[in-house]
């Protein structure tokens, strides 16, 4: 972990770590998560969830030798919250997949996420990033 700048959260609340883009990152981004969401009051749920997905295709699919990856939290007007992944591998760009057969053990994360999220998607760039983001309405309607 290289970097953490809660502490200087302006308004909107806002919350962004750079980890290394190893398992041991990507495991550190669901623990951080859910900490910060804790710390707002947010209930964790499917919004952890999220993150464990996206953050484990940045690390797998997204990932570039001694490049970091970095996870954003924001709190949006009207307690949305928004999820931000970003890779250094802007070259590739996921879409979501044919639905998993039963029992497929790969192939559910971005399934999941377009379940749990209100909207999500990618912003391409800056070069050589992208950013695969997703906004959840924690609490709302959901248990
Ligand atoms: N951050 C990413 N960078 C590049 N490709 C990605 C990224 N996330 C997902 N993908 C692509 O989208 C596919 C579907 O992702 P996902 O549903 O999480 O399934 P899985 O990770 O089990 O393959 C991946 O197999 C990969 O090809
Ligand atoms: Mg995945």
């Amino acid at each position: 972990m290289q970097k953490m700048d809660s502490s200087l959260a302006p308004n909107p609340p806002h919350f962004v770590v750079q980890l290394s883009a190893t398992r041991r990152g990507a495991r550190l981004a669901r623990l951080l998560a859910e900490r910060q969401l804790d710390d707002w009051g947010v209930p964790p749920g499917e919004a952890v969830q999220i993150v464990a997905e996206l953050a484990a295709n940045a690390v797998l699919h997204g990932r570039v030798p001694g490049r970091d990856f970095r996870l954003a939290l924001r709190m949006l007007p009207g307690g949305t919250l928004r999820i931000e992944v970003t890779d250094a591998r802007g070259d590739r760009v996921p879409r979501l997949p044919d639905p998993a057969p039963e029992g497929a053990e790969t192939g559910r994360g971005l399934c999941l996420v377009a379940a749990y999220a209100d909207r999500w998607g990618v912003d391409e760039g800056p070069a050589p990033a992208k950013t695969v983001w997703a906004e959840v309405s924690p609490g709302r309607g959901r248990t």
